[in-house]
């Protein structure tokens, strides 16, 4: 596809993500020849930075670009940074936008980007309205000469009234089909695989309904606490930071009807009316029987001390913050009544790893005896990260005399693709934004029925009377009551176990 001459620019660009994530990413696009020939990144932040420091700072002395700075050639690395500028917007975001539209008219003039512009929020979300009616204000977001469009990072809402608020407020100054909500397990390939292992074959989606499948077990596990994101994280917990958005993500995917072609409001159509069909808990006794939180607590991982969570630095010592979220729920639809869906989402957990697993149902009439293997054993397993690929396990025949039966794996990984270098999710997004393809980007109903389903745990977690908050040692697989949830169906899948 082409990519037009355009400029970023980058709000919060003195922030953590810019240096960590975008840049990087860039790089990547770069090196790769995926940069238009024109192409210029705007930094606008409240840090007091020549083009030289910014340059320095996210490019040249970063710490997240170090084997780029080492082994490839200085030139290129020189030249990248040369498309970095920086603009300092003084002590506040809302502020007259007018210096900054100058800016922005001399390098278009200068550089040759046709006056397309994609914008970057990156700052803390209170700031998106005031930014992008500040942007709308200085006639920074009309599009009669050149394209404009808007990426907003995560969190988009706090609630399902903050995100319609925001949606509201957003598309005041720039039209929907110009904003760009990120979520960036949409940029993952085996997010994306999701819907090829669905509707590209023919061997998997005649048995993707109720009729076949018995439970869908999706696991997203960290081995990381919160890091130094204690203050964000307490406002957050895992329900608002991971299960609204990447999960919910995931679970639109393997809940949708086929799409009638990959275009992006096509795509984005099904999974609206995938996470509305989601059922919505209402009364307190399924909201107590399907949900559980808990925290992690400190323990020593291999000999190492961890810290508890309500220990950790930015938390507050008598946090009521969920670490770890377990979620069973049901989907109202015609192809999938009464096949429950189990999702837990955790910090500190043994291991990094997301993956999906389908259970199929055990055959309708058993003829094996002795088969020997658990009933339910057919599964397709999609891991998502790390050892990308997928596996599925069935029954084969003990070689000997009679039909004793046992389990067997046929397994593809990512990584035999070895001719391919997968795109990193951020390098992947930008560029779809670049050349204006949202199909991997959340549309403002998508968010808002996300939030639909969401609300009322949370509501039911900061209200709800005795609901408890169960503790997990650090490095463990969480508190053992969320076998409560799926009990009678079996336990959950610990990856590696
Ligand atoms: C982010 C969350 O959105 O996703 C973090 O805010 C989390 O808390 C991260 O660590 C996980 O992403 P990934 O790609 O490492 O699974």
């Amino acid at each position: 596809k082409n990519t037009e001459n355009q400029m970023l620019v980058i709000f919060g660009a003195s922030g953590d993500l810019t240096a960590r994530k975008l840049v990087p990413a860039l790089y990547n696009l770069y090196e790769s020849g995926h940069l238009p020939k024109n192409f210029v990144v705007l930094g606008a932040s409240r840090s007091d930075l020549s083009d030289e420091d910014f340059r320095k700072k996210v490019v040249l002395e970063s710490k997240y670009l170090t084997d780029k700075i080492k082994d490839k050639n200085r030139d290129g690395i020189q030249k990248f940074a040369e498309m970095f500028f920086y603009e300092d917007l003084g002590k506040d975001y809302d502020v007259d936008y007018t210096p900054l539209r100058k800016r922005v008219g001399d390098l278009n003039d200068e550089k040759g980007t046709e006056g397309n512009i994609m914008y970057y929020l990156s700052t803390p979300p209170t700031l998106y309205e005031t930014i992008a009616k500040n942007l709308a204000d200085a006639g920074l977001s009309t599009q009669n000469n050149g394209w404009k469009r808007l990426i907003v990072e995560k969190p988009f809402g706090y609630s399902l009234e903050t995100a319609k608020a925001l949606n509201k407020g957003l598309q005041q100054h720039f039209s929907e089909s110009q904003i760009y909500r990120i979520d960036h397990y949409l940029g993952k390939e085996t997010v994306q695989n999701l819907l090829v292992t669905r509707f590209a074959n023919s061997i998997f989606e005649p048995l993707w309904n109720r009729n076949y499948i018995d439970h869908i077990e999706i696991t997203n596990a960290e081995s990381v606490g919160v890091e130094k994101r204690g203050g964000y994280y307490d406002k957050s917990g895992a329900l608002r930071d991971m299960f609204q958005n990447h999960l919910l993500q995931i679970v639109s995917l393997i809940v949708m009807e086929p799409p009638i072609g990959d275009g992006a409001e096509e795509i984005r159509n099904e999974k609206v009316k995938a996470l509305k069909s989601l059922r919505v808990m209402k009364d307190e006794k399924t909201l107590h029987d399907h949900t559980i939180r808990a925290q992690y607590m400190a323990s020593e991982i291999n000999g190492e001390k961890v810290k508890g969570y309500r220990e950790e630095e930015g938390v507050d010592p008598e946090s009521t913050t969920e670490t770890y979220a377990a979620i069973k729920f049901f989907v109202d639809n015609w192809r999938w009544k009464d096949v429950p869906f189990y999702v837990r989402t955790a910090k500190r957990m043994p291991t990094k790893v997301t993956e999906v697993v389908i259970h199929f149902k055990t055959p309708h009439h058993q003829i094996f005896k002795e088969s020997g293997i658990h009933s339910k054993d057919n599964k397709l397993i999609i891991r998502i990260q790390p050892d990308e690929g997928i596996l599925i396990k069935f029954g084969v025949k003990v070689p000997g005399q009679g039909f004793k039966v046992e389990r067997a794996n046929l397994d593809f990984y990512y990584s035999s693709l070895v001719e391919t270098r997968v795109m990193e999710a951020y390098e992947r997004l930008l560029l779809d934004a670049m050349q204006g393809d949202a199909t991997l980007y959340a549309r403002a109903d998508e968010v808002e029925a996300a939030w639909e389903f969401v609300d009322p745990i949370l509501d039911y977690w900061q209200k709800g009377k005795d609901v408890r908050m169960y503790g997990y040692p650090s490095g463990t697989w969480g508190p053992t009551n969320a076998d409560d949830l799926i009990e009678g169906i079996g336990f959950w899948r610990n990856p590696g176990e």
